[in-house]
């Protein structure tokens, strides 16, 4: 069998591995619609551009962030918060694509949770040696709904602990068009992204961009 036919079978069927209770990584899963999700995303920066935020400590973040969505979230000198609005163009964020809702729902209903309805997406561009340090989502008033991060561009290392910081992280390389979900016991992890490795990735160039899906109240 040829490369080929192997590349193209494992698109056609998206593999589900478990890596935690209630958590799943589906390989592939977002690899059909490549094209239209990256549209999507220049479209939304063109609104909102990437933009590095400020921590409540007063750190700047080494990702650049955006959101699309009825709410965005930001962080600043006063904490973290979702807004309906972009502080930095004052209007409103971004309407969440159709394809990217549907993707989420999607990914979610395989992970074992239907009925996913996101209203939040917060889009992080990580370049070569930016990081998300280990922490929690959790400023959803909804924590009954999953999390589903979607990878395109540059792979990295996902971190993905237990439910104390403490627990060590399993590592996990998250590749273009992989998508991750975490609820019920896993909703609470702590997670991250180990700093990024220098690349070149033939649609995206020197960059990694993640999706995260969250429905926040
Ligand atoms: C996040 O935790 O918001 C992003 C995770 C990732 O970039 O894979
Ligand atoms: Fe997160």
């Amino acid at each position: 069998m040829t490369a080929d036919l192997f590349d193209s079978l494992a698109e056609a069927q998206p593999t589900c591995e478990e890596i935690a209770d209630g958590a799943v990584l589906l390989r592939g899963f977002a690899k059909p619609i490549e094209d239209e999700l990256i549209a999507a995303v220049r479209e939304i920066v063109a609104q909102s551009p990437f933009r590095r935020m400020t921590t409540p400590g007063g750190y700047q973040m080494s990702v650049a962030m955006t959101n699309c969505g009825e709410r965005g979230w930001i962080t600043d000198q006063t904490g973290y918060r979702y807004d309906a609005i972009d502080p930095r163009s004052d209007a409103p964020w971004p309407a969440m694509p159709a394809v990217f809702r549907d993707l989420a729902r999607r990914a979610a209903e395989s992970g074992g949770y239907a009925g996913f309805a996101p209203d939040a997406c917060l889009v992080n561009r990580y370049e070569p040696g930016t990081r998300l340090s280990l922490h929690q989502d959790k400023d959803e008033l909804d924590l009954a709904a999953p999390i589903v991060s979607v990878s395109l561009g540059l792979s990295a290392i996902f971190l993905f602990g237990g439910l104390s910081r403490n627990d060590k992280p399993r590592r996990f390389r998250l590749t273009h068009g992989d998508v991750v979900v975490w609820g019920g016991p896993s909703r609470l992890a702590y997670h991250g992204v180990a700093p990024l490795a220098d690349g070149e990735h033939a649609l995206l160039g020197r960059k990694r961009v993640n999706l995260t899906f969250r429905k926040t109240r």
